[in-house]
């Protein structure tokens, strides 16, 4: 088994879980990147190194794949910060060339990390499911001339999940989406947990509300769900919304987390004025050319105000309830890292 992205934080996770259920994984990883999350995760990793985004890398991909029964794609571009042809190499074409090349080595089986964001994020009654059509774009404030780069993610993970699924019919790939909502837990450095913390531990007032839903699901469930897939062997083309089968409001996660790292609540900025500095700190620093994200932008504004609600009944209903991690455990566990690995008291 060859898992992509494999230092990533979803990655290291998966390779733990499935190396101590005996299931030995070989983890790709790009030339020149650290593999500190691989070697806490499983002490002595076994690792392949390969460029994911050329059409020239696919025959050291090719090679690398030869002999494997199934493919793990995980690497990808997530961040609401960068440049649309950024995401467009490390989501579509990485996917694209991950596939090409599986397809070629002789791989029949692939899991693909997809994203619910494909379905779109923006603020809905509605609890979407799969069947819900794609609308990976959100309105942002001066959007139409100022794109938001959360939205180059979102559409480029819907891009290449309908490749894949394409691409997997017509070439008998059994190949299954996994679609995760919001992951925390240790290792995580981009979902914005950690970076939550860090600044309500820096300011008294921050961006919020405190009712609306936010799905979250703790790192090591999902990589439970990955292994699901990987033994139930399911045939053909399938897509699953992963999830905690319990709704959340926001508060309820950053709220928990704050409290185990000693925090006290911040004082709350309305979402108006949230969204006006948002825009500012967001064009200031693109006009800058900065290529660190600003702590503001329009989609994290977005985020920290709308009710975002996903089902994950199929994929509890197809392949079991997983024992959900308790969630003191999992906030306990995801702070007593950030504690131990980043200084924070
Ligand atoms: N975190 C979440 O809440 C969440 C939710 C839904 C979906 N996802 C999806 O899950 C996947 C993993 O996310 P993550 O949170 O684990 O992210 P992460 O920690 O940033 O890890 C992503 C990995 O992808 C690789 N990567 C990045 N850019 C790449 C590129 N241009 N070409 C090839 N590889 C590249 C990196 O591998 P190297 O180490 O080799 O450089 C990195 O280790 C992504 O596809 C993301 O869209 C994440």
């Amino acid at each position: 088994m060859c898992v992509t992205g494999a230092n990533g934080f979803i990655g290291s996770h998966v390779v733990e879980m499935f190396e101590q259920e005996g299931v030995a994984c070989l983890c790709l990883v790009r030339p020149g990147s650290p593999v500190g999350n691989l070697l806490e995760a499983v002490g002595r990793p076994r690792i392949a190194r390969a460029h994911l985004e050329s059409s020239e890398a696919r025959d050291v991909l090719v090679e690398t794949f030869r002999g494997v029964e199934c493919v793990i794609h995980v690497a990808g571009r997530s961040s609401d910060w960068g440049r649309a042809a950024s995401f467009e190499r490390a989501n579509v074409q990485a996917t694209r060339n991950v596939l090409l090349a599986a397809r070629e080595a002789g791989v029949r089986r692939i899991i693909l990390a997809g994203s619910i964001s494909s379905y779109g994020e923006s603020d809905s009654p509605h609890c979407k499911d799969e069947d819900w059509p794609a609308n990976p774009l959100q309105t942002y404030p001066l959007g139409r001339w100022f794109p938001s780069a959360m939205n180059h993610y979102r559409r480029t993970k819907w891009e290449a999940t309908r490749w894949a699924m394409e691409f997997a019919k017509e070439n008998g790939i059994h190949l299954t989406v996994l679609e995760p909502v919001w992951i925390f837990g240790e290792r995580e450095a981009s979902s914005g947990f950690h970076e939550y913390l860090d600044a309500v531990r820096s300011f008294p007032v921050v961006p919020g509300s405190r009712t609306n839903l936010f799905p979250v699901l703790y790192v090591r469930d999902l990589a439970r769900a990955f292994l699901r897939v990987y033994r139930l062997q399911r045939p053909g083309v399938e897509r699953f919304i992963v999830g905690s089968l319990r709704e959340r409001t926001m508060e309820e996660t950053h709220g928990a987390m704050r409290r185990r790292a000693g925090i006290r609540p911040p004082w709350l900025l309305p979402r108006g004025p949230s969204m006006i500095l948002g825009t500012l700190l967001e064009f200031l620093w693109t006009l800058a050319g900065s290529t660190a994200a600003p702590p503001l932008t329009r989609s994290r504004v977005a985020m920290m105000f709308d009710s975002i609600r996903f089902s994950a009944e199929r994929f509890h209903r197809v392949f079991g309830p997983f024992p959900e991690t308790p969630f003191h455990e999992a906030i306990e566990r995801t702070v007593s890292w950030y504690a131990c690995s980043r200084g924070m008291a």
